[in-house]
């Protein structure tokens, strides 16, 4: 009888209260609902007009479409918010403390919501391709925290999406681990293999509506490829080809985790032109364009990721070869997909992309100059800590020259010197593998470095010749205050910083 509980969005809106807090289904912008966020935006705008509080906490797979994050920043309308989001008005409302934001690892979030270590999810909003009387939801295009917030939640809202076709059916491997001190190993051994149910199996007694829509998802698209991203990616495509070569990588390879954003892109795409490396699966959260073009064209056999976060272009290719693709892709929860002891059972080379690096090897993937939040850690935590192999890349620099991605010591530490084993840029590689602080430091300096900054870099570490690892503390922040002060680090006069 669940069909006798179809509604609009605005009704269903109007089921949600102030302080609620809501767990959705998606991941970035794929699979996420786009109906009722909308409408619950204007109802907290329609409170605050008469002076009533309306915020509702939110937890995500990841990032969202402009429904959720951007509807919702706009509307003021957000208590919290975990745990990635990269919608600029998001950013600004959470940098401004319009809303308290908590970033963290996202193979752990369902895992936290189930431990009670964060407030529980007391709505889950699900976006499904189809659902049966006894409540099971299939998904459409990611899965994310849905299995979790569907079985904490009391209610339950779907927004039944006709733009994905019910064909996905079987495209999703549902499965939850059971939590300590019953955990046993989460059986996957390849990232074909299934270990779930193709729904999430939901109390249908929960469902309190369901609204139809017709919505195609809001993945923005991906910047075309300019000469430094492109680089970047030769540079990662060379740098594996030749560890195969010297035997550190197996000749069959292994599975690829790549990050999000444009440069990952273009990694991706590096890989499958470059003749040295076969044929490959991907075992990753955020399946971008690239994966299917080069599935199209052999060079990838098989990808599992938890999100298809492709252009409409390239899910509506999907959609018409679905015969072709669902034998090549599934989707799981992030809690599997991201989970670190598959990402060290299978080996993965792990490829995730810096906003900034130091001359150490520690990485900030996070914050903007030190304190403004860009989008989050996303996976990068789960995989790089635990891969065969981690590599990030990044541009050498950013805002035409005046920021250099590579400092003497980052502005807020992501991943540490310990995790990390390759830096990446256009300019070229540094293997930090055995070496000591002031051996990576001469070596990423003079590989990865743009040329306006390597004098300034070798001069830092002039300054800083004492100890194990060698900051001076008193300029390791001179490159950011340089910045804060006159918009350009190219400026920075040692002279300034110390006595
Ligand atoms: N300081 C300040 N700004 C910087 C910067 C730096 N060191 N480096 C880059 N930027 C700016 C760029 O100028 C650009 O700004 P714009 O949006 O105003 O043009 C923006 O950051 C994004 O840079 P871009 O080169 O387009 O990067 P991207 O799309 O490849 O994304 C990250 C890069 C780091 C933001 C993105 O990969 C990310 O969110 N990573 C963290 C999560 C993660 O790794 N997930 C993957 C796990 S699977």
């Amino acid at each position: 009888m669940i069909f006798t509980r179809e509604m609009t969005a605005e009704e269903a809106a109007g089921l949600i209260k102030d302080k609620d807090i809501i767990g959705f289904s998606g991941f970035t912008a794929a699979g996420c609902p786009k109906a009722i966020t909308k409408e619950l935006a204007k109802r907290a705008e329609a409170e605050h007009a008469k002076g009533n509080s309306f915020k509702v906490g939110i937890y995500t797979g990841a990032s969202t479409g402009d429904s959720i994050d951007g509807e919702l920043s706009r509307a003021h309308a957000i208590a919290f918010r975990s745990p990635y989001q990269s919608n600029k008005d998001m950013r600004a409302e959470l940098n401004a403390h319009g809303a308290h934001y908590f970033d963290l690892h996202l193979s752990e979030l369902p895992q936290y919501l189930r431990y009670g270590f964060l407030p529980r999810p007391n709505i889950a909003i699900l976006e499904a391709s189809d659902i049966t009387e006894d409540g099971k939801v299939y998904l459409t295009s990611a899965v994310g925290i849905a299995p979790t917030v569907a079985r904490l939640a009391d209610k339950i809202f779907i927004e039944l999406n006709a733009y994905h076709p019910k064909e996905l059916k079987g495209i999703h491997d549902i499965y939850e681990p059971a939590d300590p001190p019953r955990r046993r190993e989460i059986p996957v051994y390849t990232p074909c293999d299934r270990i779930g149910v193709p729904y999430v199996q939901v109390d249908p007694n929960k469902i309190v509506g369901i609204v139809r829509t017709n919505l195609p998802n809001e993945v923005g698209a991906f910047t075309p490829l300019d000469a430094v991203t492109e680089k970047i990616g030769q540079n990662v495509a060379h740098f594996l080809s030749s560890e195969i070569k010297a035997g550190r990588i197996p000749a069959s390879f292994l599975p690829v985790q790549s990050g999000v954003g444009n440069v990952a892109n273009a990694v991706l795409g590096a890989m499958g032109e470059n003749k040295d490396i076969p044929p490959f699966t991907i075992y990753t959260e955020v399946i971008q364009d690239a994966v299917v073009k080069l599935m199209k064209e052999g060079n990838v056999t098989f990808a599992s990721g938890c999100s298809l976060t492709l252009s409409t272009q390239a899910i509506e290719d999907v959609y018409a070869h679905l015969d072709f693709f669902k034998e090549r892709l599934l989707l799981r929860p992030q809690e599997i997909s991201n989970n670190p002891e598959l990402a060290r059972r299978m080996g993965l080379i792990s490829i995730n992309t810096a906003l900034e690096a130091d001359i150490f090897g520690n990485i900030n993937s996070t914050h903007v100059v030190g304190t403004k939040m860009m989008n989050g850690i996303g996976g990068s935590g789960d995989f790089c800590r635990n891969a065969y192999l981690s590599i990030f890349t990044t541009p050498s620099t950013a805002k035409n020259g005046q920021i250099s991605a590579i400092v003497p010591m980052v502005s807020h530490l992501d991943h540490s010197e310990h995790s990390v084993k390759i830096l990446i840029t256009e300019h070229g590689v540094a293997d930090l593998r055995g070496l000591s602080p002031i051996q990576r430091a001469e070596l990423i300096i003079n590989n990865c470095v743009d040329e306006e900054y390597k004098p300034l870099l070798y001069q830092y570490l002039q300054l800083g010749q004492k100890g194990h690892t060698p900051q001076n503390v008193a300029a390791a922040l001179a490159f950011h205050d340089t910045f804060n002060k006159t918009g350009d680090m190219r400026k920075v006069d040692w002279k300034n910083y110390i006595q």
